[in-house]
């Protein structure tokens, strides 16, 4: 029996139509699940939309629509986004489906049956856009939902309640006995704490609307919204006990946004716990997008990407590299259309683009178009065993990475065996040899090894990128099913048939110049966006006397060309420096303690950092328009150390913080994983 692996995505709610976080979390588990699918675990991947409750009872009335219409339509915009985004899920799920309506009333007889429901009235602040009940003492600026900021309402109603707190102790045991349960680690702590800080029974029902799942027996209540979502994840594989529920439950894996944590790593276990059912493997908490600095609101048009836009733009495959590429799956990240263009020049039509075509090229001219033979008295020495090497190595830790829910490292990874095959194919010049007659083979394997590079590459892409990856196996005289498995590390040089044809050379990812960069971003960024309220123009990264501003460059300038500028930044090549130039430079890792307005300068920041030493280091930092000091608390950037100390506007600078851009920030340097402050960066 192969190992077995179900991923689900959360069930969207029919509030809203699909935006960039909901692709986001979509797309990466779609990635490990075709990742999982492609090494052979039996795998099933569910996503699907949350139907019922307060919220979409009134979206549906401001609408002048009947709940289930409303439903109807948005499911719709749903199912069309995961098809046009490339979603192999097997199966959706409708919370208003009769499949799910008997799971989960099951569920709730099987607690029941252990005596945790039990009636009561419940009063509380409630907010209806988390459907959640808040303590006060969690309310914010005044009576406002932490997470919305929105009012929350007082209720009081007669209620069954679920006892969760009988399960604190079991469920803080179970985390301590599987230390995979919440990841990444920083969730996991934050739930542990949440626990300890004790449970309090779970309000569990709802009488002041019918929208909802009848609690059995009792017509006159309907199950709470969250009870009724989370068992999806189960009710999707059919009656509790029947083929699939066995074939797949529990599931290995829930991926989540950060807001609803609480919701799957206490309600949902415990719910679980009580009913006797096991628990899932792993619940990953990715973190959240905003859009060029800014929260995604419907109060914000500017934040509301639209992702079926985005991919018919610039493509499918490469919105969903970025996506993957750009942010570690559990930490934050902000979506800047200048960093998208620049990945995709830079990584995309640079990198891998020309690698396949060079690879094709040297095939279509020196080998007629043809995989030629492997000789394997060449192949396992010089430059074709060092690449052969290399791709063993990347094969092996790609694998491992997406094991582990990182689709960001893996590409990274797989990266390293692009370039190393770029750079293969200039030190082996095939085009040299071929001048050669006496180097016939050694030009047969320098193009062999290019074909099959290309083809390991492409197989380890295809579950972020499936399309290409099927394009570049078409390309190489192999099937489609040469992409839909994984390579086996010890096979590289071998998996390409001898004589098989190989296409023209063509270009996947044709560069996107100045002109179209321009048009994009016209196309992209709202108008609005683009005046006042879009995301300004600060001086380059956190320098001392250099910056730009300082150098009183101006500040204000055309928002396009502005924009052209950064993405055109991302791909200019930098001049050499030798190595121990580069040695010279003390860089940290350093965590931002304190940040601050420095006064009477707008795109200035003082930030106060730990880097490790006795005593915190002060920085001014040209960041103060790409971010808010609250958002700078706690991160950890990259920090040059032995930079000469300077004064700006009258504060002392002592070093600078790494970030990317030219003209305007685009982002701070981030570290992934849990690195020590103070670790030397080389
Ligand atoms: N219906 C509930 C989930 C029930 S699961 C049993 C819900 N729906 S939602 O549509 O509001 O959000 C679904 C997911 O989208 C959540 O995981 C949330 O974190 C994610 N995102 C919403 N905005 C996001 C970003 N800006 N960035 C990344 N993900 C975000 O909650």
């Amino acid at each position: 029996m192969p190992p077995r692996f179900y991923i689900t995505t959360p069930v969207y709610y029919v509030n809203d139509v699909p935006h960039l976080g909901h692709a986001y979390c979509t797309i990466a588990a779609d990635a490990l699940s075709r990742f999982h699918r492609a090494i052979g675990d039996d795998t099933r991947m569910l996503t699907g939309t949350d139907e019922h409750g307060l919220k979409v009872e009134q979206a549906a009335a401001e609408r002048g629509l009947r709940p289930i219409e409303l439903a109807d339509r948005v499911v719709e915009r749903f199912r069309s986004t995961w098809s046009h985004l490339d979603i192999a899920n097997d199966d959706f799920i409708r919370t208003t489906e009769p499949r799910h309506k008997e799971v989960v009333q099951e569920l709730w007889r099987r607690m029941d049956a252990s005596g945790d429901v039990y009636k009561g009235t419940y009063e509380g602040w409630y907010c209806v856009s988390c459907e959640a009940y808040y303590p006060e003492g969690e309310l914010v600026e005044g009576r406002l939902c932490p997470t919305h900021k929105s009012p929350a309402t007082w209720l009081s109603e007669p209620t069954y309640f679920f006892r969760l707190s009988r399960y604190q102790d079991a469920l803080l045991e179970h985390i301590e006995r599987h230390p995979t349960f919440v990841q990444p680690e920083g969730y996991r702590n934050e739930v542990v704490s949440f626990l300890k800080s004790g449970l309090r029974d779970l309000s569990a029902s709802r009488t002041t609307f019918q929208w909802g799942i009848p609690v059995p027996g009792d017509e006159g209540y309907v199950i709470y919204v969250w009870i009724d979502a989370l068992t999806n994840y189960m009710a999707a594989l059919g009656p509790v006990g029947g083929d699939l529920y066995r074939r797949y439950w529990p599931a290995t894996c829930h991926l989540i946004g950060k807001d609803i944590l609480k919701f799957h790593a206490v309600y949902w276990p415990c719910m679980l716990l009580s009913a006797g059912l096991p628990l899932p493997e792993t619940i990953f908490t990715h973190g959240w997008w905003t859009v060029r600095g800014e929260k995604i609101s419907k109060s914000m048009p500017a934040t509301r990407v639209d992702p079926n836009r985005l991919a018919d733009d610039i493509g499918v495959d490469a919105l969903r590299y970025y996506l993957l590429r750009e942010v570690p799956l559990g930490l934050d990240g902000d979506f800047a259309y200048e960093n998208l263009i620049g990945r995709y020049n830079a990584e995309l039509a640079h990198d891998l683009g020309n690698l396949v075509s060079r690879a094709l090229t040297v095939a279509g001219k020196f080998t007629g178009g043809t995989v030629p033979p492997a000789r394997p008295e060449l192949a396992g020495a010089g430059r074709h065993a060092e690449l052969a090497a290399i791709a063993r190595q990347v094969v092996a830790e790609a694998a491992g990475h997406l094991r582990a829910y990182s689709p960001s490292r893996a590409l990274e990874t797989i990266w390293r065996l692009v370039r190393e095959a770029n750079r293969y194919i200039n030190d082996t010049q095939p085009w040299a040899l071929a001048r050669d007659p006496a180097r016939r083979d050694e030009l047969g394997q320098a193009v062999r090894t290019s074909l099959e590079a290309i083809a390991c590459a492409a197989r380890m892409l295809a579950p972020i990128m499936p399309s290409t990856g099927r394009e570049i196996a078409r390309l190489v005289g192999a099937g489609d099913g040469l992409a839909a498995t994984w390579p086996s590390a010890d096979r590289f040089g071998r998996e390409l048939a001898d004589g098989a044809s190989v296409a023209e050379s063509r270009i996947l990812f044709p560069r996107i110049d100045e002109e179209r960069q321009a048009a994009l971003l016209d196309r992209w960024i709202p108008a609005d966006a683009r005046s006042a309220s879009g995301p300004p123009q600060p001086p380059a990264v956190a320098a001392p006397a250099t910056a730009p501003a300082a150098r009183g460059k101006p500040a204000a300038r055309d928002k396009s060309s502005n924009d052209k500028a950064s993405a055109r930044q991302a791909a200019a090549p930098a001049s050499e420096v030798t190595f121990d130039e580069f040695g010279r430079l003390d860089l940290r890792v350093a965590q931002v303690v304190e940040a601050g307005a420095v006064p009477g300068a707008s795109k200035l920041l003082r930030l106060v950092l730990d880097v490790g030493e006795p005593e915190p280091r002060q920085v001014v930092a040209g960041i103060a328009e790409a971010y808010r000091p609250e958002q700078l608390v706690g991160r950890k950037v990259i920090f040059l150390a032995n930079l000469a100390p300077a004064t700006i506007r009258g504060v002392t600078s002592q070093g600078m913080i790494l970030a990317a851009g030219a003209e305007r920030v685009l982002g701070l340097s981030a570290v992934d994983g849990d690195v020590p402050i103070g670790t030397k960066v080389r």
